[in-house]
């Protein structure tokens, strides 16, 4: 299920309308290439000889096929940054449809450099859209406390205001969750890290996998890298396919997903 191939030749060969939900972490067209701090450690490049107008052509023949296989309920994320991620959004709204965009996150974090000379760029972005806006699944999510002021907890620790008409309660599990995500950056001595480049947090990617689709949907990341996505999957008992077009992508992939699926097999329990 993690092919060791470009993607748009797995795109190619992939059925129309047969994937639930799509979440692409593509090269940000940072002009560099992309280590982890280990020098001779897996890295991918990120420059384009042709600049940004490349990078989009790189990307548009991709992001169709993406809109070909995506089912009538499904979802597709794009996370971009600030290098070319406005481009990508008037790319993205060509092919699924400005009418079917649902959101732009902002994922914050605080690790990384200091900027002395511009504010410091702190979040990445992802673009959200629908195959056909109002089919989409979509599970709202809570997260994070309450700004309420004069909240109670009762005696079984659920949230509740005082009114002039008694108690009014609050969902326990949290506020509904917004376009904002503050999620912590893996740390270079995150126990979660597996010495791949730009590895996201699988609190991003379950979070995602969990708003978009129920168990048991097909889940697709076609820049998987270390294969982030497909664990989340895996572990949220969703179907899964990756590709990278890099060896060591792959087989790290794999391994994460081996060492997951044992680790699921010992505690079945999510
Ligand atoms: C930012 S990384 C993905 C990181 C991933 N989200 C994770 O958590 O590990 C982008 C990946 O896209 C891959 N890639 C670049 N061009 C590709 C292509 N044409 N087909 C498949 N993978 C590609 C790179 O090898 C790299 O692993």
């Amino acid at each position: 299920m993690v092919h060791h191939v470009d993607n748009l030749e797995l795109l190619k060969r992939t059925d129309a309308q047969s994937i639930d939900l799509i979440y692409i972490d593509p090269p940000f067209n940072t002009g560099s290439t992309r280590r982890t701090v280990k020098i001779d450690g897996p890295s991918y490049a990120d420059h384009w000889a042709g600049g940004l107008q490349h990078y989009l052509d790189f990307l548009q023949p991709r992001l169709e096929e993406m809109h070909r296989v995506l089912a009538a309920h499904g979802t597709i994320y794009v996370h971009v940054d600030w290098h070319a991620g406005h481009y990508v959004k008037v790319l993205l709204d060509q092919i699924f449809g400005i009418r079917n965009f649902m959101n732009e996150i902002i994922w914050h974090y605080r690790t990384g450099g200091v900027a002395r000379r511009w504010f410091g760029r702190k979040h990445d972005t992802m673009l959200v859209y629908a195959r056909q806006m109002g089919r989409q699944r979509f599970n709202p999510q809570r997260n994070g406390r309450y700004r309420t002021n004069g909240l109670n907890y009762d005696t079984e620790g659920r949230p509740y205001k005082t009114t002039r008409r008694g108690r009014l309660y609050f969902d326990a599990r949290g506020p509904l969750l917004t376009d904002v995500w503050e999620i912590p950056f893996l740390s270079t001595v995150a126990s979660e890290r597996c010495g791949y480049p730009s590895q996201k947090p699988l609190t991003l990617l379950r979070r995602i996998v969990e708003a978009s689709t129920q168990p048991g949907d097909l889940v697709a990341d076609y820049f998987c890298g270390s294969g982030t996505t497909l664990v989340a999957a895996l572990q949220l008992k969703r179907r899964y396919i990756g590709c990278d077009i890099n060896t060591s992508a792959v087989r790290i992939s794999r391994k994460r997903l081996e060492s997951a699926g044992t680790a699921i097999k010992k505690n079945p329990t999510p």
